[in-house]
Formats: C-alpha cells, sequence, structure tokens
C-alpha cells in the first residue's frame, strides 16, 4: 500500500523576537503571569516585509533542502493558514510562484490552529489516491496582524512563524511497522464558533477583524477534544500511549499540553513543547516544533510521532506518523 513519508522539515521565524516583559510596556500584564498561565516566555513578531507568503516560502525552502529535493520535485502545495496576504488569490498559489514552482497545483487550508493537522492529512489523500507524488505542506501565520493589542487576554498568547514538511508517496506492507503517515482523525464542531474568532470578514465586514476569544471556555473543551480524537488514532493504529516515541501537540498552552499528556500516560520526557519560544503560532505551531525537535537530534528516521491540534471552529484533529 502507498504511504506517505516525511522526506524533510524546515521552519522560519521573523527577526523580532518579543519577550514577555517587551509586552509589559503595551498591556497591563507581567512575565509572571504569562509564564504561569501559559508557559510563554517570548513569541516573534513579523515585521512589515515579512509576511505569510515569505515565512511560508522560507520553511518551504529548508524543508526542500533537508530532503534533498527542489521545488521541480514537488507536486502539490498545501498552506494551512488563517492569515493569508490576500482574500484570494491563495497564499499557497504566491509561495508556489515565489518558489519558482510553474507546475502541479496549490491550495490554502483553513481550520485555524488545526490547520496542519488537516493539510497532512489531506496530503495522505492525495498522495494514496494518486493525484500528487510528492507534496509540500506549511502552516504559516502572521498572527500578530489580527491582534486586538489592547486586549490583554489575547494579545499574549501569539505569535508568528512557518513550519513545513515533504511527503512522499512510498510503498508500504499496511503494517504500523511502516513509515509515513499511519492513521489520523480529524473533527469540527461549529457550534462553538462564538467561543474563539474574528470579528471581520470579507463577506460581513469588509475588513479584516480581531481575534476574540473566551479563553477559559477555550481551556474547558481543549482537553476531552485532544484525547478523544488521539485515542480514536490509537485504536485506528492497534497502539497504545507507550508505543509512542514523540508526541507533538499544537503549542497553545503547557498547561493543556501537560493535562492531555497525562491523561493519555504519555510520558513528560515524550513531549516536544516549544510554546515557550514561539507562543501559539496556530497552523505553524506544530510543524515548528517538528523542525526543533528533528534539528537537535530527538525525532529520528523509524520513530512514532504523535502530531494534535485544536482551535477556531472548533476544530481538532489527531495523526499518527512513523518518522
Ligand atoms: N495579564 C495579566 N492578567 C490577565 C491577562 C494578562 N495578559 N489576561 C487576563 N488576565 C486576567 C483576567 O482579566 C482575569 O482577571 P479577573 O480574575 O480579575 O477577572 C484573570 O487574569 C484570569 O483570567 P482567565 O481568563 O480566567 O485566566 P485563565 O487562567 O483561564 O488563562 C488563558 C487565560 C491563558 C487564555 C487560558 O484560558 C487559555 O490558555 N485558554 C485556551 C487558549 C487556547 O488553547 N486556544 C486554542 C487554540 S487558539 C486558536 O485556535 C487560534
Amino acid at each position: 500500500m502507498i504511504r506517505s513519508v516525511v522526506l524533510g522539515v524546515g521552519s522560519s521565524l521573523p527577526r523580532r523576537v518579543m519577550k514577555n516583559t517587551d509586552l509589559e510596556g503595551v498591556v497591563e500584564t507581567s512575565d509572571e503571569w504569562i509564564i504561569q498561565r501559559t508557559g510563554i516566555r517570548q513569541r516573534y513578531i513579523a515585521a512589515d516585509d515579512e509576511t505569510t507568503a515569505s515565512l511560508g516560502e522560507a520553511a518551504a525552502r529548508a524543508a526542500l533542502a533537508s530532503a534533498g529535493l527542489t521545488a521541480d520535485d514537488i507536486d502539490l502545495i498545501v498552506l494551512a493558514t488563517s492569515t493569508p496576504n490576500n482574500t484570494f488569490p491563495a497564499t499557497a498559489v504566491e509561495i508556489q510562484e515565489r518558489l519558482g514552482m510553474r507546475h502541479g497545483f496549490a491550495f490554502d487550508m483553513q481550520a485555524v490552529c488545526s490547520g496542519f493537522v488537516y493539510a497532512v492529512t489531506t496530503a495522505d489523500l492525495y498522495i494514496r489516491g494518486g493525484l500528487a507524488k510528492r507534496v509540500l505542506v506549511i502552516g504559516s501565520e502572521t498572527f500578530s496582524r489580527i491582534l486586538d493589542w489592547k486586549d490583554r487576554s489575547t494579545c499574549v498568547l501569539f505569535g508568528d512563524g512557518a513550519g513545513a514538511v515533504v511527503l512522499e508517496a512510498a510503498e508500504g506492507e499496511g503494517t504500523v511497522a511502516d513509515r509515513g503517515v499511519l492513521a489520523q482523525s480529524l473533527r469540527s464542531d461549529g457550534s462553538h464558533k462564538e467561543k474563539l474568532y474574528v470579528d471581520g470578514g470579507p463577506s460581513t465586514t469588509g475588513t479584516v477583524g480581531h481575534l476574540r476569544m473566551e479563553g477559559r471556555e477555550v481551556f474547558k473543551h481543549a482537553v476531552g477534544m485532544i484525547t478523544d480524537v488521539i485515542e480514536e488514532t490509537f485504536s485506528q493504529a492497534g497502539i497504545t500511549a507507550d508505543d509512542l516515541d514523540w508526541f507533538v501537540p499544537h503549542q497553545a498552552n503547557k498547561r493543556i499540553i501537560d493535562a492531555s499528556a497525562k491523561k493519555l500516560g504519555i510520558a513528560e520526557q515524550k513531549v516536544v513543547v516549544t510554546v515557550d519560544l514561539h507562543g501559539n503560532t496556530s497552523a505553524a505551531s506544530v510543524p515548528l516544533a517538528l523542525s526543533v525537535a528533528v534539528g537537535d537530534g530527538r525525532i529520528k528516521k523509524g520513530d512514532l510521532v504523535l502530531l494534535e491540534a485544536m482551535g477556531g471552529g472548533f476544530t481538532w484533529g489527531a495523526v499518527l506518523i512513523r518518522w
């Protein structure tokens, strides 16, 4: 059977680091409050010349280099983002052009913080369906552009950045020992849309709008939703938490990550945490974390890696990959 195997991973961050202490001059907050409630110590904020397309392009180039490929080898680009450069065309098409790619096709996916998990699943289906042999999956965001910098309950939580992976079709035996994407579970429930949304859009206000979140409400649902899709993924693959080598969750809040890992029985040393460095970068958070853990030698070929995310909508999902 055909499997979608990860060939390379890359990332890109804006030049400017914003520490918690820098935010103390922007809103009434403190380094101590932010660390204690979220685990975030710093985030990166894009300058005017750094966009979702430019960060996504840089992450894509890094992923291609680590795979030993060029854009000529790619058939499809799937970009997960909620902060596109323009309402249209898709920012994926702009990245395609920036990479000098004139063949194949490219499109954006919008599932907010779950975007990368949705995009990997979509890419896997294109590969297994025979429509693409190699896919560049990118998560790129400039959430700083949609934050209300007067709202301390949201502006301290998010940051900008991009991460990418290259997936390639490879023959597998159809067992959990195969390399590649092994199982996935996606969910959404629009009845929660008022808990986390942007209060603008082309068809309603005609403006970009700002992120609004009932943080406590999101928190309340997060752990249960995350653990549901992960258990579903485990049961599809016939594995348990003990079989995992690495858990790479969406990086929104250290307390949500810790509570999910604890509920699932995933040992602390198997959890990749980068929320302290990047804040919540929405669809970029999982590939950024992957890039860090592959770069420092933690995630190695053959390791069993679980990705998970939950975000606005609500949307949520999990993907199991043998690296
Ligand atoms: N600095 C100081 N105090 C603050 C700040 C701040 N930045 N923000 C809020 N406070 C205050 C509040 O005003 C409140 O004060 P009060 O008690 O006097 O009213 C107090 O701190 C507690 O506020 P809560 O909102 O109850 O704090 P909580 O412990 O719930 O933490 C947080 C807030 C960090 C937002 C948490 O609820 C959370 O992480 N929620 C989930 C976010 C998330 O995971 N989102 C998912 C994905 S995001 C996406 O999809 C785009």
